[in-house]
């Protein structure tokens, strides 16, 4: 681990990769105190006023070099990487060649990484737990923190769980919402624990991190553990939108999939190393009233 504040972020070059992205887009409307650039790929950007768009292609090894050199950032937060898009091979490739950029060039690196890493048998989990994927975007996950950290020993590696918006609905509510629409079935484990975290409290703490030079491994995550029915449900009240019948809990045994259960994140230490508190659902409400 670093230490606080080792330069002043006002006006230091910040690069977001996935600007277009859920969580890219919430850190580039954040960034006040930073020069902010964010990476587009086939997705159009929303305008954010002071911010830069660059187009790159991530996995284009020439394209990345072009990037760097024109913004030439001080630091950068990777959060392109998800599990949309399918394509899990290039997910480790490209935090290999970001990590192994950044290190060349002295920049600070922030990869984001998740709670996916886990097998769900051992919670609650600490930045010291040992991961263990049961599937390939885990994997793929796993793979990446283990080139980030032996490429770039001076990265910092966050771990996150589910991100959610209150302002409308993320992109896991907004397919909930629309299945009370079909009435098709659907399924809500009760045996799936995450810890969901409010994504602009979880940008807030990425910028703030983004500041110091902390390096190794983070817990970031929301402080209260829910289960897959307890969370739909309360998303589906803070939208004002009724349950309807089609929609019912299940449990992960019964179903034929291959799913982590309990992915308790234990961010506790990220907490007494960092002033941005980490808010509960309700804290995180009280903020957009
Ligand atoms: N969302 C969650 O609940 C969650 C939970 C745990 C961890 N995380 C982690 O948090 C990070 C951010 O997640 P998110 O939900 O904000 O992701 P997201 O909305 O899916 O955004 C990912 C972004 O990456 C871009 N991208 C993909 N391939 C690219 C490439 N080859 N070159 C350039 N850009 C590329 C995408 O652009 P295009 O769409 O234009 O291709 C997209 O803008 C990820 O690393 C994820 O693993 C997320």
């Amino acid at each position: 681990m670093g230490n606080r504040l080792q330069f002043s972020a006002m006006n230091a070059r910040l690069l977001i990769t996935g600007g277009a992205g859920f969580l890219g887009t919430h850190l580039l409307q954040q960034a006040h105190s930073f020069t902010a650039t964010g990476t587009l790929h086939r997705t159009a950007a929303t305008s954010i006023p002071d911010v830069a768009f660059h187009v790159c292609d991530l996995e284009q090894t020439q394209e990345v070099k072009i990037l760097l050199d024109r913004v030439r950032p001080e630091i950068i937060i990777h959060t392109a990487g998800s599990d949309q898009g399918g394509n899990f091979s290039a997910i480790s490739r490209v935090a290999g060649l970001l990590a192994m950029q950044s290190a060349e060039r002295y920049i600070r690196f922030i990869h984001l990484s998740t709670d996916q890493v886990f097998d769900g048998t051992a919670a609650p989990y600490l930045e010291t737990s040992t991961p263990r994927p049961i599937n390939p975007y885990g994997t793929a996950k796993a793979q990446s923190e283990n080139l980030v950290h032996s490429l770039n020993p001076q990265a910092l590696i966050v771990r996150t769980s589910l991100l959610y918006d209150l302002r409308s609905p993320d992109r896991q509510t907004s397919q909930l919402i629309h299945a009370t629409t079909t009435g098709v079935p659907y399924r809500l484990f009760t045996d799936e624990f995450r810890c969901p975290i409010w994504v602009e409290n979880l940008a807030e703490a990425l910028l703030e991190l983004a500041e110091t030079n902390y390096a190794g491994i983070l817990n970031l995550g929301g402080p209260q553990p829910f289960n897959r029915w307890e969370w739909g449900l309360q998303m589906l009240q803070h939208f004002g939108i009724p349950l309807t019948p089609n929609i019912q809990p299940g449990t992960i045994e019964e179903s034929a999939l291959i799913r982590p259960k309990n992915l308790t994140l234990d961010s506790t230490s990220t907490q007494q190393l960092i002033h941005t508190p980490l808010l509960s659902f309700t804290e995180s409400c009280k903020k957009i009233e």
